[in-house]
């Protein structure tokens, strides 16, 4: 079973064994006026779901969980979001690791890696509300502890393969402990030290990456996170062009 770790006050822990996903029982807790700070746990789910329509493997014995924030914000500016919980759960990945300061990457735009591979990802889903700011949004995230999809079309590794303790529940305390904090910065004093602290962690600065699209794949040198949370490259022709979304890879991995 999952116990009840002791979370900071920021947050209100509803832990389940099994559910569909943590992110359709956190809209409906959003959607109840459920505050800031709700966080849906689980054990496993049975319908996990991943970016860009993808699905999310979720056995047991991996971290599953959806996180409601109520921050206020412009539509435009809840991508950044995403920036900030990689890195509280950066933080609490390097945390368990031996040698972390190396091993754990930030890769953009909210993925973890270890080593180079995947072991974590995040999907943020936003809702418009009056004043032409966001109702609400929600982080998932995802992270391989005790295992890993082997059919992915990059490579993944899991915390437990990475050295590290096969412990959902000490994951999830090591993210609450950061996050309420890593959050504050960003209310605080906006978007800068986040994105410089997310650059210095980053996965691929300066060197060349391809970031694949629905219709186009682009390959060009990653120059930038910008103050939007876009993706700079810096493409051979010598101009420039800015990403939102969009999934990358580096060559030869
Ligand atoms: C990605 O595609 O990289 C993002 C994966 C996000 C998965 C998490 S697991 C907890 C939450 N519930 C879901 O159904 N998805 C997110």
């Amino acid at each position: 079973t999952l116990g009840r770790p002791a979370l900071p006050d920021f947050f209100r822990l509803h832990a389940h064994e099994t559910i569909g996903s943590t992110m359709e029982e956190c809209r409906r807790l959003a959607a109840e006026g459920a505050p800031e700070g709700s966080l849906v746990w689980a054990g496993e789910q049975t319908a996990g779901r991943g970016r860009r329509g993808r699905g999310w493997a979720s056995p047991p014995g991996n971290l599953y969980l959806s996180l409601l924030l109520r921050p206020g914000l412009p539509p435009a500016d809840g991508a950044k979001l995403g920036f900030v919980a990689s890195l509280a759960m950066g933080g609490a990945l390097a945390g368990l690791l031996p040698r972390s300061e190396e091993r754990v990457r930030l890769k953009w735009p909210n993925d973890l890696l270890i080593d180079g591979r995947k072991t974590a990802g995040i999907l943020l889903e936003g809702q418009p509300g009056p004043e032409g700011r966001l109702a609400w949004v929600i982080l998932g995230i995802g992270v391989n502890v005790a295992s890993f999809p082997s059919d992915t079309p990059y490579q993944a590794t899991s915390l437990t393969a990475a050295g590290g303790p096969a412990d959902p529940a000490l994951l999830l305390a090591g993210f609450a402990a950061r996050f309420p904090g890593c959050y504050d910065s960003f209310r605080r004093e906006g978007f800068g030290p986040t994105r410089a602290a997310w650059m210095s962690r980053a996965a691929g600065i300066g060197q060349p990456i391809e970031v694949r699209l629905e219709q186009e794949t682009v390959a060009g040198r990653f120059s930038t996170l910008d103050e939007e949370g876009r993706l700079w490259l810096d493409l051979p022709d010598g101009s420039r062009r800015s990403f939102t979304a969009g999934d990358v890879f580096f060559p030869g991995l």
